[in-house]
């Protein structure tokens, strides 16, 4: 009874801290979906947009500093980074890059402010893992951890290293993508700040 009642007031803090870290998000356009976690110390800033899908788990020390839209069911892994490849220019001759045109700048915007990372629905992104802006990360991808991802990855593909190319495929056939797609089409699923052994998790029919 004491133990149900400590999860129930853990689970609603956990709640609570999510949403706290989401009202400190800064960007133009913020759009967050149900059933989200975010882990402590997140940094979320972008210079045009972030919308962040429904039941997307983002880890402790999570860093987005680009735009980003990410679809549902992703999990980031603690340390993601998400970030501008071209925030400063350093190619103006005559400016240290110190002092050198920065993506966030309203005053005389960069011609990449509007660059952003793209993750599809159902992927995973291992721990300490860097995305550069201009990726899209197709649907169902794993993203190994530690990786540096300078490049799309396409759908259920496996990519490790850096910088990170394929390293295997998250299903062996074709078939197998459908089947899954189908399921998770026909499924419920929700999850809960209560620990995985209270999630539902209800594939539909194959
Ligand atoms: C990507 C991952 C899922 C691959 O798992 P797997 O399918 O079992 O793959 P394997 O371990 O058999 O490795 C396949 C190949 O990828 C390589 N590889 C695995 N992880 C890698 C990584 N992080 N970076 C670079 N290469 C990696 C392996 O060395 C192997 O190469 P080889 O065939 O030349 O020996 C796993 O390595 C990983 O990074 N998981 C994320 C862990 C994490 O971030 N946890 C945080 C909790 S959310």
């Amino acid at each position: 009874m004491l133990g149900s009642l400590k999860l129930t007031v853990a689970a609603a803090l956990r709640r609570i801290a999510t949403r706290v870290r989401l009202a400190r998000c800064k960007a133009p356009l913020r759009r967050f979906g149900t059933d989200l976690h975010v882990g402590s110390r997140p940094r979320l800033w972008a210079p045009e947009s972030i919308e962040i899908g429904d039941h997307c788990y983002l880890g402790h020390e999570v860093v987005i500093e680009t735009n980003c839209r990410i679809g549902r069911f992703v999990i980031m892994a603690n340390r993601v980074a998400l970030v501008g490849r071209r925030d400063h220019d350093f190619r103006a001759p005559g400016v240290p890059v110190r002092f050198g045109h920065w993506v966030g700048s309203l005053k005389s915007p960069s011609p990449f402010r509007g660059e952003g990372v793209e993750i599809d629905e159902d992927v995973w992104v291992g721990f300490g893992a860097v995305l550069l802006s201009g990726v899209r990360i197709g649907r169902g991808a794993i993203v190994a951890a530690g990786s540096v991802v300078k490049n799309d990855v396409p759908p259920y593909t496996i990519v490790g290293g850096n910088p990170a190319v394929p390293i295997g495929r998250r299903f062996k056939t074709e078939e197998e993508i459908a089947r899954h797609e189908r399921m998770v089409a026909g499924g419920t699923y929700r999850s809960s700040e209560k620990g995985f052994d209270h999630w539902k998790v209800q594939p539909g029919p194959p």
